[in-house]
């Protein structure tokens, strides 16, 4: 049996899960240096890049039911990035088996609220649909953009760990002291 398939609506965005209609839009996102500036500084080159990344994001909606959402503008069409939450069975930084929430932007959309519009979407859907306790987020240092869209949304620091030898911020937002 087809499961029923995640479809969030905020004031500007539908959220739904990306698929290969997403291969333009997701180039354009991921080829731009700077928004790969603090992501590993690895920008994509190729469209076959772009293709294994939506095949990598299909696997995780049929093992999790849950990955990072195509985020398209209701009167445009446009994906305009992507949000969502990631599912993690392997550990890191000594937690296992835990949603981590992340976010990805075209560069002409910046500073414009998507991100903590989007990302309060996919915080109520974890904490009132898959009743989690903890969601979890982690960026660059000096990630501030990202981490002022954390802070708008709740999320307080925990610490600095080394992910495979750089330094990232860890931070939490617990579902008693969501909204608060
Ligand atoms: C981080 C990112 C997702 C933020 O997206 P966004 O839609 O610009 O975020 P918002 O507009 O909701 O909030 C960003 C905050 O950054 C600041 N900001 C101001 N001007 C900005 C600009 N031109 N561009 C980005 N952020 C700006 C503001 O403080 C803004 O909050 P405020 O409007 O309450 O003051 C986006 O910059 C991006 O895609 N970066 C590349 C990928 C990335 O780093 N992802 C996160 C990995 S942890």
């Amino acid at each position: 049996m087809a499961s029923i398939k995640p479809h969030i609506e905020t004031k500007r965005f539908i959220l739904r899960e990306l698929d290969d209609l997403d291969e333009a839009d997701l180039f354009e996102m991921d080829s731009d240096p700077e928004v790969h500036v603090y992501i590993e500084n690895n920008p994509v080159k190729s469209m076959d890049e772009i293709r294994h990344a939506i095949a990598f994001l299909k696997k995780q909606y049929t093992e999790n039911g849950i990955a990072r959402w195509a985020v398209v503008d209701k009167v445009s069409s446009e994906c305009v990035g992507w949000c969502g939450l990631k599912y993690f069975r392997e550990p890191l930084n000594n937690h296992v088996n835990f949603y981590e929430l992340g976010y990805r932007f075209k560069k002409k959309h910046w500073g414009k609220g998507y991100a903590t519009e989007a990302a309060s979407a996919v915080v109520e859907y974890g904490f009132k649909h898959l009743a989690v306790d903890m969601i979890y987020a982690i960026t660059h240092p000096d990630n501030v953009n990202s981490k002022h869209v954390l802070s708008k949304l709740g999320f307080h620091y925990v610490e600095q760990f080394d992910y495979d030898g750089d330094p990232t911020d860890w931070f939490e937002l617990k579902w008693a002291d969501w909204g608060r």
